[in-house]
């Protein structure tokens, strides 16, 4: 049991996680999007803590995160589709899976073996600094134990990892709060294969038609192979989820989108206005807090929220929150 430390994002702050970081130690960190687990990504045994501090399976591959685009292109091979998106959107929650470099310093285990590797650049200052100061790549997989809700402020990272990492730098609640949209440039066509922070159609605009991307049933039944992290039953609370609630019943939770529906035991407005922006950012919050408030309660009710923009990427969350989930399932 390590005693995890909570390091403001001040300059002292900042030097002392980018010391723990050099040291092989696992610090948490807040980007535009979730916090992340950071691990050496250049060290096996680092890599190896963050898979033993999340309890997640070792075939699941990282995000490995830099300062800049030219110290990630260093490491993984930039096509012309890679720059323009890197032009346009880093720093910025997208992720591009690219061929390593034949000399990529990066641990095989943090690629989970993959000849590819996915790289960002994050959007918020103190993480860049952080990068910068630790001068290697930084794997960060999303905070939380596997399986669980993706964690948007410090708090939530101590909530299910206090004891396991060395530290957590309090960078405040994160503005874009779902994960970044990851996308697969090493085909002949490129493929979304995680809805995320950069929508389908900013992508588009940038580098054309890109494939259709993977359901969660496909990405199950892949599961190991093209994007093993992408399982059915993930960001799962603990109470059961119902999407698409019309009606509410007085056992359950609602969570909000506009005008709510009335009965219900507790409620989490996502947005009252029905900004998916907005919603985004607080879909996890929202989560945690009625599974936390609502032991005694049956389910958490959903309403219906569009598909469009952002809410593509919230109603993939949603969907593989409701999902089953048998044991062997989770990640
Ligand atoms: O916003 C984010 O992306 C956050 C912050 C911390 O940067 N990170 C994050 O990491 O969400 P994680 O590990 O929870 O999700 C990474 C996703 C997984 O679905 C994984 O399977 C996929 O990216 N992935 C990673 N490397 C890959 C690769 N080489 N090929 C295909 N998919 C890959
Ligand atoms: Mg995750």
């Amino acid at each position: 049991m390590t005693a995890t430390r909570l390091l403001p994002a001040t300059p002292a702050g900042i030097a002392e996680a980018a010391g723990l970081l050099r040291a092989g130690e696992l610090v948490a960190f807040g980007t535009e999007t979730v916090y992340g687990l950071g691990a050496d990504a250049t060290s096996e045994q680092a890599v190896a803590g963050i898979f033993a501090a999340k309890g997640r399976p070792h075939f699941n591959p990282l995000i490995c995160h830099y300062p800049d685009p030219d110290a990630a292109f260093a490491q993984v091979q930039a096509t012309a589709h890679a720059r323009a998106l890197a032009a346009a959107f880093w720093p910025g929650p997208l992720t591009l899976v690219l061929p390593r470099q034949p000399d990529c310093p990066v641990a095989l285990l943090a690629g989970a073996g993959l000849d590819t590797l996915a790289v960002r650049v994050p959007a918020r200052p103190a993480a860049l600094d952080l990068l910068r100061q630790v001068g290697r790549p930084v794997a960060a997989p999303s905070a939380n134990r596997s399986g669980q809700v993706s964690p948007t402020t410090a708090a939530h990272v101590l909530d299910s990892l206090a004891g396991r990492i060395a530290a957590v730098l309090d960078c405040g609640p994160c503005q874009v709060g779902l994960e970044s949209s990851v996308l697969d440039l090493t085909g002949a066509a490129p493929v979304l294969l995680r809805p995320g922070g950069v929508t389908r159609a900013r992508i588009q605009a940038v580098i054309g038609p890109i494939g259709t991307g993977i359901t969660p049933a496909q990405a199950e039944a892949t599961r190991g192979l093209r994007s093993p992290g992408l399982l059915v039953s993930h960001y799962a609370p603990r109470l059961p989820v119902r999407l698409a609630a019309t009606r509410v019943a007085a056992d359950e939770a609602l969570l909000a989108f506009g005008t709510p529906l009335a009965g219900a035991a507790l409620t989490y407005q996502l947005s009252a206005t029905g900004d998916l922006v907005e919603a985004a950012a607080r879909l996890f919050t929202g989560l945690r807090s009625l599974d936390a408030a609502g032991g005694h309660l049956r389910a958490i009710a959903v309403m219906p929220i569009p598909d469009d923009d952002l809410g593509a990427a919230i109603n993939d969350r949603l969907r593989r929150a409701a999902a089953p989930r048998p044991q062997d399932h989770r990640c």
